[in-house]
C-alpha cells in the first residue's frame, strides 16, 4: 500500500455522492445492453461480459479492445471520470489454451504455471480485459463435483505453491502493466465440500479441517499479492459464504492483512433470500456488504438498495465509504487511472504467438499421466498398421475443456493430424469415430488406441456425474476392441478422475490425458511415439468406484483402519477400501529405485534435513517427481496417515543416481487445533521419500 495510492484514493472518495459510491459497488452483466447513460452517472464500477468480444463465447478479436476502450470512454465521461475494470473469466489461458487447471497441477511444475498464466493476462489484457476470475482455489476431494477440473485438486500443499505461481503469472510485480491483469482468488471458500458433488450445495467443514485444508491456499494467493477474492455460493456450516463475516472480515483482512477487495459470486447476493438468511433484497445486500462483500457481481441489489437502506439506519456510510475505498485502492493499483484503455495493436502482436504455443506444447506434454504400461508396449515401436478409434478421433476444440470461451477450435491441430505428424514414416495410421467402423479396421490393424473420456462440457461449473465411469457407450466400445486379440492403449480425455477400474484390467497401457490444450494432439502423439516421456502425476485420489467417493490421500486413520484382510475394519464388502490409483501416482517409460534414506537428526530442533538416493534403473533419460510426506503419530486431535511437505523432480539418464534431500521445519509441522490455535505439538513423527502416497522409504523422528 504506497502512500500515493492512499492519498488519492482518500482525496477521490471525499469527492464522491453516495450515489457515486454505491455505482463502483455494482458490477452489472452487461451483455448487449449496455445503458450508455448509466456508465456516464457512474452506476458500475465495473463490467462483467460486456458487449462482443468481451462477452466470451469464441469471438475474442482485436475487435475486444475497441468495444472496451468505446465503454471506458463512457466511463470517462462520468463527473469524476472513474474508470471501469473490466472483468470476466479467463481459466486456463485466453486464445492460446493450456491444459485444464487439475491438469495443470499434475505436472506440479510451478514454473510452467506461472508462465502460462501469464500469457494467459497478455492475450487477455490485449482483448481489453484487466480482470480475470482466475484462480479457483477450492480443494476438491469429490470428482463428481465438476468443477473439479478448474481446481488443483486434492491437497492443500499443492494447492498453496499452485496459488502463488497463478497469481504472480496474472498480476506480475506489478499489476499495472499494460499485460498484467488482477487476479481473483475464488471461491471463498469451502466450495468444493459441496454434498453430493452437486454444485452449488451446501458443505460442512469443522474448523481445523478449514483451517489446514480449504484456507490455506486462499492465504498464499494473499501473500503473494492477489487483488481480488471471490464469496462462494455455498452455505458453509449453517452460514451462506456470501454472508460470512468471520471468514470475509475477521479472517481475510483482520488475520490475513488482505487489503484489496472481495466480489460477490454471480447473483450471490440476492441468493441470500434462497438460503433463508435473508428476508428481502434489501437485508441480503446489507447484510453481503456488511460481511465484506464489496462489489455486487450481477444482482443489482446493492445499485437499487444500499441508499435506502442508509436512509433506514441499517447500513453506515463507512460501510460503504470502506468497500469504495478498496476498490479505488485496485483500480488504481492496477493503473486504471493512468492508462484505462488498451491498445487495440497489441492483439495481432501478442495474442498466440509462436512462443505461446510451444508452452502450450509443454504444459500438454507434462500433465499426461502414464497409468499402466504393460510390459512397456509405449512408447510405440514395432507397431506398423495402427487404428486409432474414438469419441476424440477428430478432437479440436473438444480438446480444451470447461471454461474456454476465447478458443477457436480451428486454431488447433485436429488429433487425427496432429498423431500422423508425430508418427514415424513406416506406421500407417487409420482413423475411426464411428464404432461399427472401428470394428472394421480393427481386424486390420496391429494395436489399437482408443481415444475416449468426457466432452468439455460434461465437466466444469454445474456439470456434476453421480456416476464417474467412462460415459455411456464407451465402455462397451473397449469391451468389444478387446475382444479382437490385438494391443489395445486407452487414451482418456476427461475434467476429473474417471472410474477406469474395467478398463484398467481390459487394456495393455492407460494414459490419462485430461483436456489438455490447443496443444494436446501433438503433445499425445509425441508421448505415444516416444518423443516425448510422460511425466504427469495425479493431483486427485483416483477411485475404483464412484461409491467409494470422498477418497483421498490425507485422511484420518480412524479406530479400525483400512487393512487388506479382518472383519470389523474400515471396508467394504464388495470392494477393496484402497484407491484405484493414489495421490501422487504416475509412471514414465523408466523405472527409478529409491536408496539410502537418510535423516539428519533423530530430533527436529528448527529444522532437519531427509534425503535418499534416487536411480534411475531403467532404459531411458526419465523425469521423476520425488515428493516428501509427513505423520504426526500422536496429536491432541487426529492427524492425517500421510501430509505432502515437498516436492522435487529429478531428470536423470540411464543409471544416473542422485540425492535428494528436503527440508522439514517446525513451523510446517503445525496444525490447528480444537481451541482454533495453531501450533506444533511434540513428539514422534514418521516420514516418506517416495513416488506416491501409498508407497516410498520411510523413517522417524522426533519433535
Ligand atoms: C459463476 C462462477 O461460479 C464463477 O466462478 C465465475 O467467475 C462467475 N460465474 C462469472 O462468470
Amino acid at each position: 500500500m504506497t502512500d500515493s495510492t492512499e492519498l488519492f484514493i482518500n482525496h477521490l472518495l471525499g469527492q464522491m455522492t453516495l450515489e457515486e459510491k454505491i455505482g463502483q459497488l455494482n458490477q452489472p452483466k452487461a451483455g448487449d445492453r449496455i445503458d450508455p447513460d448509466a456508465i456516464r452517472q457512474g452506476k458500475a464500477g465495473s463490467l462483467i461480459r460486456a458487449a462482443g468480444a468481451l462477452t466470451g463465447q469464441g469471438s475474442s478479436g482485436s475487435d475486444g479492445a475497441d468495444q472496451a476502450n468505446r465503454l471506458q470512454q463512457l466511463a470517462l465521461e462520468s463527473r469524476l471520470k472513474i474508470p471501469l475494470i473490466f472483468g470476466r473469466d479467463v481459466i486456463h489461458g485466453c486464445r492460446t489454451i493450456f491444459p485444464i487447471p487439475l491438469a495443470q497441477a499434475a505436472a506440479f511444475n510451478l514454473e510452467l504455471t506461472q508462465n502460462a498464466a501469464s500469457v494467459a493476462a497478455q492475450e487477455a489484457s490485449a482483448c481489453g480485459l484487466k480482470w480475470t476470475f482466475a484462480p479457483m482455489l477450492d480443494i476438491a476431494r469429490d470428482p463428481r463435483w465438476g468443477r473439479v477440473a478448474e481446481g488443483n485438486g486434492e491437497d492443500p500443499f499443492l494447492g498453496v505453491q499452485m496459488a502463488a505461481s497463478l497469481v504472480r503469472g496474472f498480476q506480475g510485480d506489478n499489476m499495472a502493466l499494460p499485460h498484467k491483469i488482477i487476479a481473483c482468488a475464488k471461491h471463498y471458500v469451502g466450495y468444493g465440500s459441496a454434498e453430493g458433488g452437486r454444485d452449488y450445495e451446501n458443505g460442512e467443514i469443522s474448523e481445523p479441517t478449514l483451517r489446514d485444508v480449504y484456507l490455506p491456499p486462499y492465504e498464499s494467493a494473499i501473500r503473494a499479492g492477489v487483488g481480488t477474492i471471490m464469496s462462494a455460493f455455498l452455505d458453509l456450516n449453517g452460514t451462506p459464504a456470501t454472508a460470512n463475516r468471520r471468514l470475509l472480515t475477521d479472517v481475510l483482512r483482520g488475520e490475513w492483512g488482505f487489503d484489496g477487495f472481495v466480489i460477490s459470486d454471480w447473483d450471490s447476493i440476492a441468493e441470500l433470500i434462497n438460503h433463508g438468511v435473508a428476508g428481502d433484497r434489501a437485508e441480503a445486500a446489507s447484510m453481503a456488504l456488511h460481511a465484506g462483500v464489496d462489489m455486487d457481481m450481477v444482482s443489482e441489489t446493492y445499485l437499487e438498495t444500499l441508499a435506502a437502506s442508509i436512509q433506514a439506519g441499517k447500513v453506515s456510510i463507512q460501510e460503504i465509504d470502506d468497500a469504495t475505498l478498496r476498490i479505488l485502492r485496485i483500480k488504481h493499483r492496477a493503473g486504471l487511472f493512468d492508462q484505462p484503455y488498451t491498445d487495440p495493436n497489441r492483439f495481432v502482436r501478442e495474442v498466440l504467438t509462436s512462443e505461446s504455443r510451444q508452452l502450450a506444447r509443454q504444459f500438454a506434454r507434462e500433465c499426461m499421466v502414464l497409468l499402466k504400461n504393460k510390459d512397456n508396449i509405449l512408447p510405440l515401436r514395432s507397431f506398423r498398421k495402427i487404428l486409432v478409434a474414438g469419441d476424440f478421433v477428430n478432437a479440436r476444440g473438444e480438446l480444451y475443456g470447461t471454461w474456454s470461451p476465447d478458443g477457436h477450435g480451428e486454431d488447433c491441430v485436429p488429433l487425427d493430424q496432429a498423431l500422423k505428424i508425430a508418427a514415424p514414416k513406416d506406421v500407417n495410421l487409420s482413423f475411426a469415430e464411428d464404432y461399427d467402423e472401428a470394428f472394421d479396421y480393427a481386424i486390420e490393424a496391429d494395436l489399437i488406441v482408443l481415444v475416449l473420456g468426457e466432452h468439455p462440457r460434461r465437466s466444469g461449473e454445474n456439470s456434476n456425474v453421480s456416476d464417474l465411469r467412462l460415459p455411456p457407450g464407451q465402455a462397451e466400445l473397449v469391451d468389444l476392441m478387446v475382444t479382437i486379440g490385438k494391443p489395445v492403449i486407452l487414451v482418456v480425455f476427461a475434467g476429473r478422475p474417471l472410474v477406469i477400474t474395467r478398463q484398467l484390467h481390459q487394456v495393455d497401457a492407460v494414459l490419462y490425458a485430461w483436456h489438455p490444450g490447443i496443444e494436446g494432439g501433438a503433445a499425445l502423439g509425441e508421448i505415444l511415439f516416444g518423443i516425448m516421456s510422460p511425466s504427469g502425476r495425479l493431483p486427485i485420489t483416483f477411485p475404483r468406484a464412484t461409491g467409494q467417493v470422498p477418497i483421498y490421500y490425507n485422511h484420518k486413520n480412524s479406530g479400525r483402519p483400512i487393512a487388506a484382510e479382518g472383519w470389523f475394519k474400515s471396508r467394504y464388502v464388495d470392494l477393496p477400501a484402497t484407491p484405484l490409483f493414489p495421490f501422487g501416482f504416475g509412471l514414465t517409460y523408466t523405472s527409478f529405485d529409491y536408496a539410502n534414506m537418510e535423516l539428519s537428526d533423530t530430533r527436529l530442533g528448527k529444522s532437519i534435513s531427509i534425503s535418499a538416493n534416487v536411480t534411475n534403473t531403467g532404459k531411458r533419460t526419465g523425469n521423476e517427481l520425488i515428493q516428501l510426506y509427513v505423520r504426526d503419530l500422536v496429536g491432541s486431535l487426529t492427524r492425517p496417515v500421510r501430509e505432502l511437505k515437498g516436492f522435487q523432480r529429478l531428470e536423470l539418464r540411464p543409471g544416473e543416481t542422485r540425492r535428494v534431500t528436503f527440508t522439514l521445519t517446525e513451523e510446517m509441522l503445525a496444525f490447528t487445533r480444537i481451541d482454533g490455535s495453531k501450533g506444533i505439538e511434540p513428539g514422534g513423527f514418521r516420514v516418506w521419500i517416495a513416488p506416491n502416497s501409498a508407497s516410498g522409504l520411510g523413517g522417524e523422528f522426533r519433535l
